[in-house]
């Protein structure tokens, strides 16, 4: 896998205490990945094709829907406790989100936490960049070093960071969207990565029932069916294909036994299309597979945690335990 280095820590021309790192991936990576999930018997798309530029957009619009808790709930823990997870993860960190998005949540961190450095990466270079040089010009004293970068890759990994304390920030259940197995990977590469005097402080959506579950990811407004057909758009320009959206409907459910909510793409009529290059069929109620969010309990997240090495050392929920913000830190 090869990436192009369009430019390594430019100094971007916005505020001075902002560096912005491009190590976006070749397009001919992302295209033969989000093909072979097509040609699969079972097909699928990795959720990280849904936040373009829009598809990024749409998902700050979920986030303050009234069916879609986590975020707010989250966002609460945070602030309230903001002072306790200073005082567990230290000061002067260099502090690392991935898949930052709109950075609203570290906000709420930053006074307490004081970074040295703040790292924020994302995949979607200009949603990115718009974010940094917003959180640079707020935050005067902060050195901002952003990364663009799918750090699901070998290349995606920050380098050039000055020494110091690493606390990985890895909030909004984003965790959840990784299968088990891939989250403990996960975690062991990023453990590797804080150290052994590192910490990681990491939300989590936590197993409830299962109507609030479904009503958060079918929303009434249809924001979420939006964001989960934008998918066809996505394919369209990257494989150069013709797909009607109509041809497709929005589908999420809540799987107690897995504890995970499944979005998927159902296609409403047999169809073929040429996309990359391929012919590609569609049977009627068939499904591609586009998300899992897996939902936790106290008890799983520490069975994921020793996966990966780590113990979780604190959880801060909010009243009715709906999601966790814990901090993590390496087994010795
Ligand atoms: C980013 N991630 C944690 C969201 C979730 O809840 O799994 C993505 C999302 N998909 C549909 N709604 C929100």
């Amino acid at each position: 896998m090869h990436h192009t280095q369009l430019s390594t820590a430019l100094q971007h021309p916005g505020p001075r205490n902002l560096v912005f790192e491009d190590r976006h991936p070749a397009l001919t990576d992302s295209r033969q990945e989000l093909l072979a999930g097509l040609l699969e018997a079972e097909k699928s798309i990795p959720p990280k094709f849904f936040y373009d530029d829009y598809g990024s957009r749409l998902f700050e619009q979920i986030t303050r829907l009234p069916e879609y808790y986590p975020t707010r709930t989250e966002e609460r823990v945070l602030r309230s406790r903001a002072g306790e997870i200073a005082e567990v993860a230290g000061q002067g960190s260099i502090l690392l989100e991935p898949g930052c998005g709109s950075c609203r949540k570290v906000r709420l961190l930053l006074q307490a936490l004081r970074p040295a450095v703040f790292v924020p990466q994302d995949i979607s270079a200009d949603f990115l960049r718009r974010t940094a040089i917003e959180l640079a010009a707020e935050n005067p004293w902060l050195k901002v070093h952003a990364l663009c970068s799918d750090f699901t890759r070998p290349g995606g990994m920050p380098t050039n960071l000055p020494a110091g304390r690493r606390i990985l920030f890895y909030p909004g259940s984003t965790i959840g969207n990784m299968d088990p197995q891939a989250a403990a990977a996960f975690l062991d590469r990023w453990r590797r990565w804080v150290g052994p005097e590192g910490g990681m402080i990491l939300g989590v959506d936590r197993h409830k029932d299962t109507a609030r579950l479904e009503a958060a990811y079918n929303d009434a407004r249809g924001i979420t069916a939006e964001f989960n057909l934008h998918l066809i758009d996505r394919i369209n320009s990257l494989l150069e294909g013709q797909l009607r959206r109509t041809d497709f409907r929005h589908m999420a459910f809540y799987d107690s036994v897995k504890r995970r909510i499944e979005m998927h793409l159902l296609c409403l009529r047999e169809h073929e299309a040429a996309l990359g290059g391929q012919l590609v069929s569609f049977r009627a109620g068939e499904r591609i597979h586009t998300e899992n969010s897996w939902k936790y309990t106290p008890d799983s997240l520490a069975r994921l945690a020793d996966r990966a090495s780590l113990a979780v050392r604190r959880t801060w929920s909010d009243p009715e335990e709906l999601f966790s913000v814990c901090y993590l830190e390496p087994l010795h």
